[in-house]
């Protein structure tokens, strides 16, 4: 007879094949990017990665074999599963090489990565002693991830942004969406009080290259990570 943990798992890969996203790859990015100044010094930014966490789960909730591409966060995943590929990464490079590793055999690539626009020129050896004068500190900028996978996909890829906007919007996320090539892109708008950065819930305007548009309520980043999915198998994206 069959050991009871051998037919679990026969039945676990049974249902795990009836789920909406099975036999999907999914590509996702979160967090910030920390980007050297020093060896104690970095520059970045306050993204925690819980949305990109929460996309992670929600897509794997749904069958979906998942690769996450995570910037310097606490923060972890709580699914362990073998469908879960967690890539830590600190830098903008990093981050790039990650995720140009998996992007073309995705079918789903969410870019919901703070990633930091800039990079110092050159990282100092040794930490940076104080001195009375004011600092110069020249920066170059970094590699556009979004822009760059999204640039070589192929038909049958959705590629779903993001865009963090504090004025106009819905105008520049739809400009967004054209200049890096995206199916999709989200846009939110920080605000210290509910939303964006480091908060449990976030409010989206989803927005696709067809002019389609989706407002969502005020609602935990959970329940967007399910009504962006839901929206991408709606309009039958993959
Ligand atoms: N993005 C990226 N790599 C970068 C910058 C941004 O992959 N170097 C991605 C983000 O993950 C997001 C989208 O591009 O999906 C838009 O990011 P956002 O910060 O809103 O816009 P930027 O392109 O950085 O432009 P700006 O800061 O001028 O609004």
């Amino acid at each position: 007879m069959a050991e009871p943990e051998h037919i679990l798992e026969q039945m676990e890969a049974h249902l795990r094949k009836q789920q909406p996203l099975a036999g999907k790859r999914v590509l996702i990015t979160g967090g910030p990017t920390y980007e050297p100044l020093d060896p104690v010094r970095f520059l970045g930014n306050r993204s925690s990665g819980k949305t990109a966490i929460a996309l992670a789960e929600a897509a794997l909730a749904r069958g979906a074999e998942v690769d996450l591409v995570l910037g310097p966060t606490h923060l972890s995943p709580s699914s362990s599963t073998d469908h879960l590929h967690l890539h830590r990464v600190e830098t903008a490079e990093e981050m790039l090489r990650a995720a140009e590793k998996s992007f073309s055999a995705t079918h789903l690539s969410l870019f919901a990565a703070a990633v930091s626009d800039y990079r110092p020129e050159q990282a100092a050896d040794q930490k940076i002693k104080k001195t009375d004068q004011a600092l110069q500190l020249p920066l170059k900028p970094n590699p556009d991830i979004l822009k760059t996978l999204a640039g070589t996909k192929s038909p049958g890829q959705c590629v779903v942004g993001f865009a963090l906007e504090t004025q106009d919007a819905e105008e520049n996320g739809y400009q967004k969406l054209k200049a890096k090539n995206c199916d999709l892109i989200i846009v939110n708008s920080p605000d210290e009080s509910a939303r964006g950065f480091g908060h449990d819930t976030n409010e989206w305007i989803i927005l696709d290259r067809h002019g389609q548009r989706r407002a969502t309520a005020l609602q935990s980043k959970q329940q967007l990570a399910h009504e962006i999915l839901d929206f991408i198998r709606d309009r039958g994206y993959i």
